[in-house]
């Protein structure tokens, strides 16, 4: 008898067991907008768990662009950037993306994950190296593992151990690939001295802005702004999923490095090229991004009030630097069960549990929105306090 490569699929339970529990948090069903305020099976939940920073994503004027570029250009550009794919408002997008960053020419793929798969597997080829933050997104694993070269990972944040990997590999073309913002921890990376030892050891800068562009810096342009160090970093990730209201992903960098990615990653010349509504959004939010600096002010300050807030009642919230804020709770099912306990108080908001997390200290990972008001603030602060305290997970 052959073996049967369904086997797996019909001895998977996990997600039906947990589902019988009650405590199923994912693939939830919303019948809204994506704003502080959601519909959720037909009730109204305060959101925690948005990565709309700015409040971007329901804004009149980017909705106003997004239909006018339907309107103008179809739904959709049928065909990859490479070949019948590519439309003026992507150019036009590109060039403001770059400007913004402070590089010479940028490149929209049709999602973040996209870019970091091309940009990655297209620069770090045979005999070089990769060398990533064991925190980093699992898109950027994804890239390196689609590269011919070699992978390694250092320690999460932790300069001795970068330059351990650095110093191993040495002599060989490098490429150290970091998050801005880490996703799930909302810390930042050590910038300053990933640009020492990059210099030390000859290799070249990568940062994934998805959780930085339009937070952080006075001007929103993300980690490498935030430590006045725009020219230290060589290639710049940002993902428009996020506080660019839309989706697609941009890389920035020299001519000749955008150039050469242009043509060689498979993300960007396999794949259909990002829908003119989408890109609409994007052209409008970027403009937003750049004459708006109140709104990064704005989040900024809820993300430092409620950080602070819960630290007072007693919650761990790890090295949060950012809008994103992790609340250790305990085990997955703790987890589990507190996403389930928020819920039902009105909450929507993400747990990660095991493997992403280590055994025990699974957490709730809540973010923030320019548009959360002081009542949802209020509100969401009186829900963490209720259900912390009902767990034991607050005292
Ligand atoms: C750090 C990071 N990089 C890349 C991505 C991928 O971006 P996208 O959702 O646009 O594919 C994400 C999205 O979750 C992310 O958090």
């Amino acid at each position: 008898m052959s073996a049967d490569v369904f086997e797996k699929c019909f001895g998977f339970h996990a997600a039906d067991e947990l589902k019988q529990t009650g405590f199923y948090p994912y693939f939830h069903r919303i019948e809204s907008q994506q704003g502080p305020e959601i519909i959720v099976n037909g009730s109204k939940k305060i959101v925690v768990c948005s990565n709309n920073y700015l409040g971007l994503a329901n804004h009149p004027k980017v909705i106003e662009s997004s239909v006018l570029a339907a309107k103008k250009y179809g739904t959709s550009c049928t065909g990859s950037r490479f070949l019948n794919g590519t439309n003026d408002l992507h150019e036009k997008v590109e060039k403001k993306f770059a400007k913004f960053v402070g590089k010479e020419e940028s490149l929209l793929f049709t999602t973040g994950h996209h870019s970091n798969l091309g940009a990655i597997s297209s620069l770090v080829g045979k005999g070089e190296v990769v060398v990533t933050d064991r925190l980093d997104h699992a898109s950027i694993i994804d890239g390196c593992r689609l590269s011919f070269g070699e992978m390694t990972r250092f320690r999460h944040n932790d300069m001795s151990d970068l330059e351990r990997q650095l110093s191993k590999h040495q002599g060989k073309g490098m490429l150290i690939v970091v998050d801005g913002v880490f996703s799930m921890e909302g810390d930042i990376t050590n910038l300053p001295e990933i640009s020492k030892l990059a210099k030390k050891y000859g290799a070249r800068i990568f940062v994934d802005e998805a959780h930085s562009l339009g937070v952080l810096g006075k001007k929103g342009m993300g980690t490498s702004e935030y430590f006045n160090m725009q020219d230290d970093v060589d290639v710049i990730m940002a993902t428009a999923s996020k506080s660019l209201a839309s989706i697609g992903g941009f890389i920035a960098s020299n001519s000749k490095v955008v150039n050469y990615i242009k043509h060689n990653a498979r993300s960007m010349i396999f794949t259909a090229s990002l829908p003119p509504a989408c890109v609409g959004a994007i052209d409008i939010a970027l403009d937003l991004v750049i004459a708006e600096p109140e709104r990064r002010i704005k989040l900024m300050q809820t993300a430092s009030k409620i950080k602070e807030e819960f630290k007072a009642m007693g919650y761990n919230v790890n090295n949060s630097q950012s809008p994103i804020i992790p609340l250790t709770v305990g085990n997955d099912l703790v987890a589990f069960k507190m996403w389930r306990m928020l819920f039902d108080e009105g909450i929507f908001a993400s747990p990660v549990v095991t493997p992403a997390v280590p055994e025990g200290q699974s957490i709730i990972r809540t973010s923030y929105m320019a548009t959360h008001t002081d009542d949802h603030l209020n509100f969401i602060l009186e829900k963490f306090r209720k259900v912390g305290k009902r767990l034991g997970v607050i005292a």
